[in-house]
């Protein structure tokens, strides 16, 4: 008889009679005192378990509660009715919360999608019977028996002769049937096996149902991220789908890492749960822009859209003026040269008036090009010096108002003008800068798991650069975690290709990886890792943009 294969050690234990059993065992305990198990088996009549029995019972125990994935737990549940059974063949049939209705959920081999169309409405086919009673059933003639579902044996080919079926459960509610088919060796189905089934229906209850739970809070959990960066990104829709894209990206880094045998990386190997930490770090590493003022966050040029209509409306009375004090002047050279020649002043005031009207139409365009955005590919050269003093010109050019003499420029304004990357002053940027800061608070105070624990330290880390000029707490080299330095990578590679941001048009791939290759090269960001970017063309990870999280 085949034994499952454990992935844990233990001592046997030994030989004992069942009802010795369940007093050490809770998991025993709680099948054999279930109203299924009672009626079925007396406890003075009920044959003690075999030690063959009983050891693979801790077999089939560990195994099925070794996991938490749905499929495995089904698959093994099927092995083990034909272990526990001596069975040809085994299956497990669930409920359809939603119908009503019992289906197949794991079938193998050719005929494997005709046996999953099967569907069973409750009541129907012997499994609907056990379903409706809830008691289990052995049927010794399957072929003779009117409940029989004979479509079933005609969908996977298989001819039953006999089997047994106890309905599976968990906290009292029913889930499906199990099922062990056609006894070997052409012997039939006993009463003293049922309990064994029973039981065995019991675990496998009790292991599906842990599944569901877990399931149930990893949705809500990844319901809760998505909410989460949905709200980050409903806040800045301009970087819409970054954080998604930043997270498989660096998840993908962090795959092919895996994979590498040479450089300093070829001891470095994730697990399934440290890919996962790195999905979430990833996922949320802006969350913190939730603490950013909006205004910032999506400002697209160096002024406010609120500045520039007044910078502009400014220009145009500066221009008023000038045609104010041009026709007053007209009017007291009326008034007081009446006699001579008029028509010779006024076109020397005309042609006056020109002049200082072309010079602010000009110093008004030069504002509207100093207001764009520096790029960063054009950091190199910084606000040029004869810019910066024609901006100082401008500024200290005064005009009449209502209420006395102002400048051109406000000083906030020849500030912000001023600025030489981006569109943000160095205020602006600092408040920006504290989304990882904010980011670190509040995924401080999500209790993560042990497998999950570093994902906040991880995301406070993205902005590090390995040379210490990063932010916010300039850490180097040691101090970063490598899964930081994956995602640094990968996030100014996604912040330069991305078409929507409002202060930057978008910048070619090959671009952005020459930009990358100089911050390695500058002993910025990891040189060995985005070796592995650039080789393995990890980029291509988002070529294909992935939608925004809904
Ligand atoms: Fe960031
Ligand atoms: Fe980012």
């Amino acid at each position: 008889m085949p034994r499952l294969l454990l992935h844990c050690s233990r001592e046997r234990a030994t030989l004992k009679p069942w009802f010795d059993v369940q007093k050490k065992h809770p998991m025993l305990e709680c099948m054999l005192t279930s109203k299924n198990f009672l009626p079925t088996v007396s406890q003075g009549t009920a044959p003690k378990m075999n030690e063959q029995t009983l050891h693979q019972f801790q077999d089939i125990s560990a195994l099925l509660n070794s996991s938490l994935d749905h499929g495995e737990i089904r698959q093994r549940a099927i092995e083990a009715a034909t272990i526990i059974m001596d069975a040809e063949a085994g299956s497990l049939l669930l409920l359809d919360e939603v119908t009503g209705e019992l289906y197949f959920d794991v079938a193998h081999g050719e005929k494997s999608a005709a046996v999953r169309q099967i569907r069973l409405g409750f009541g129907q086919g012997i499994a609907g019977h056990v379903a409706r009673t809830g008691e289990p059933l052995i049927v010794n003639d399957a072929q003779g028996d009117s409940r029989f579902f004979r479509q079933a044996d005609q969908a996977s080919g298989f001819v039953t002769r006999n089997m047994v079926c106890v309905p599976v459960r968990a906290h009292g509610r029913f889930l499906g049937v199990l099922q062990a088919i056609n006894r070997k060796h052409d012997r039939l189905f006993e009463d003293s096996d049922l309990q064994n089934f029973v039981a065995l229906g019991h675990q496998v209850g009790i292991a599906i149902e842990n599944a569901n739970l877990y399931e149930e809070i990893h949705q809500l959990f990844e319901g809760f991220i998505s909410a989460s960066v949905q709200a980050i990104e409903s806040r800045d829709p301009t970087t819409s789908g970054h954080s998604q894209r930043v997270a498989s990206l660096t998840c993908r880094l962090a795959e092919i890492v895996n994979l590498v045998e040479t450089g300093p990386y070829a001891r470095i190997l994730f697990n399934t749960d440290q890919i996962k930490e790195i999905r979430y770090a990833a996922v949320l590493h802006d969350f913190g822009k939730v603490g950013v003022r909006e205004h910032i966050l999506s400002k697209a040029e160096k002024l406010y859209p609120a500045q520039q209509e007044a910078v502009k409306a400014r220009f145009d009375f500066i221009k008023r003026t000038l045609e104010a004090d041009t026709l007053r002047r007209k009017l007291e050279i009326y008034e007081t040269n009446r006699h001579e020649n008029t028509q010779a002043l006024f076109a020397q005031l005309d042609q006056q008036l020109g002049r200082q009207m072309h010079d602010v139409d000009d110093m008004f365009s030069f504002v509207l090009k100093c207001n764009q955005p520096t790029s960063r590919s054009h950091r190199a050269t910084p606000q040029p010096l004869p810019q910066l003093e024609r901006l100082r010109e401008i500024a200290d050019q005064e005009y009449r108002s209502f209420d006395g003499m102002r400048p051109y420029l406000t000083r906030p304004e020849v500030q912000a003008l001023s600025t030489a990357e981006g569109s943000l002053t160095q205020e602006e940027r600092r408040q920006i800068q504290q989304h990882v800061a904010h980011t670190f608070e509040f995924l401080s105070k999500i209790p993560w798991t042990k497998s999950l624990k570093n994902v906040p330290s991880i995301a406070w880390s993205h902005h590090e650069k390995l040379d210490g000029s990063g932010y916010p707490r300039g850490l180097k080299k040691d101090l970063i975690p490598i899964q930081a330095r994956m995602m640094t990578i990968c996030d100014i590679y996604d912040a330069m290709t991305a078409a929507d941001r409002p202060y930057k048009s978008a910048i070619s791939p090959s671009e952005a990886l020459r930009y990358l290759a100089g911050q390695a090269t500058e002993g910025k960001i990891d040189s060995a890792l985005f070796d592995i970017f650039q080789k393995e063309r990890v980029y291509e990870a988002t070529l294909i943009r992935l939608s925004k999280i809904a």
